[in-house]
């Protein structure tokens, strides 16, 4: 029998519950300067040192949290569907949490990336990345994050997953940045699309569940076990 498709689509809202601040908390300054002008291209020509340091601080908070409630549930559903998880986020709960299948659309906090060669791809030991820390060919190493204004490698095979979904759970997330927000419309028209946010988006295309991504999560598990109890 084939087994369900469920694809979660998920944003900063699903990790504020472990203690990580979504992007557009505190009309997303961080220590006065906008979220969007230390994450970018621009931002890393003209200030170095800045944009190390405001991931590092990323990465230290990072270290400290663990996977909440609704992490924990996305996996849990791996045994009784496929699960595939495309998230926005650039944090490894989920992970933590036991999912195996995640797309990180806008790349990950725990790695650096080579300056000069975009494959090179490396794990960072600790939570610190500092000026003169060089990949093996010598040159600077950087975030392995995409940028505001960067291209999102991973966006096609997140498309072609989405694109047999049977059930998309969107998550925790405004839906603002594109090209992540125009996803959802990969979905095949048949498929059940449920959106969980406590402040949704304006998103007629779904059954919204408004409340935050623990409970939201907790009470669709409770329908899968209803659903498979034979009703
Ligand atoms: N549970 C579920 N959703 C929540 C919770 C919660 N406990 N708390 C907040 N939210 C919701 C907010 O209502 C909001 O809709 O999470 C959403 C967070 O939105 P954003 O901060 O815009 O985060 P996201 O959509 O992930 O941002 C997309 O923008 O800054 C860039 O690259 C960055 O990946 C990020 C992208």
């Amino acid at each position: 029998m084939n087994r369900r498709h469920i694809v979660v689509i998920s944003g900063a809202g699903l990790s504020a519950e472990s203690g990580l601040r979504t992007f557009r908390d505190n009309g997303g300054l961080w220590e006065n300067h906008r979220v969007e002008d230390v994450a970018t291209p621009e931002a890393w020509e003209r200030d170095r040192t800045l944009v190390l340091k405001f991931y590092n601080e990323r990465r230290k908070a990072l270290r400290d949290a663990l996977p909440n409630p609704a992490h924990l549930e996305i996996a849990s559903w791996e045994r009784h569907s496929r699960v595939s998880v495309i998230t926005q986020n650039v944090d490894d709960l989920h992970e933590r949490a036991g999912s195996t299948s995640v797309l990180h659309l806008h790349g990950e906090l725990t790695k650096a990336r080579s300056t000069s060669d975009p494959d090179l791809v490396l794990p960072i030991d600790g939570w610190e990345l500092r000026e003169g820390d060089l990949c093996p060919l010598g040159s600077q190493l950087r975030p392995h994050i995409v940028w505001f204004g960067e291209d999102v490698p991973e966006f096609s095979r997140a498309a072609e997953i989405v694109s047999t979904a049977d059930l998309l759970i969107v998550v925790g997330t405004s839906l603002q940045v594109y090209p992540a927000a125009s996803l959802a419309w990969e979905a095949p028209e048949n498929a059940r699309r449920i959106l969980v946010d406590p402040n949704p988006p304006d998103a007629p295309e779904f059954e919204i569940i408004a409340s935050k991504a623990s409970d939201g999560l907790k009470s669709l598990s409770s329908q899968f076990k209803y659903e498979a109890s034979g009703r």
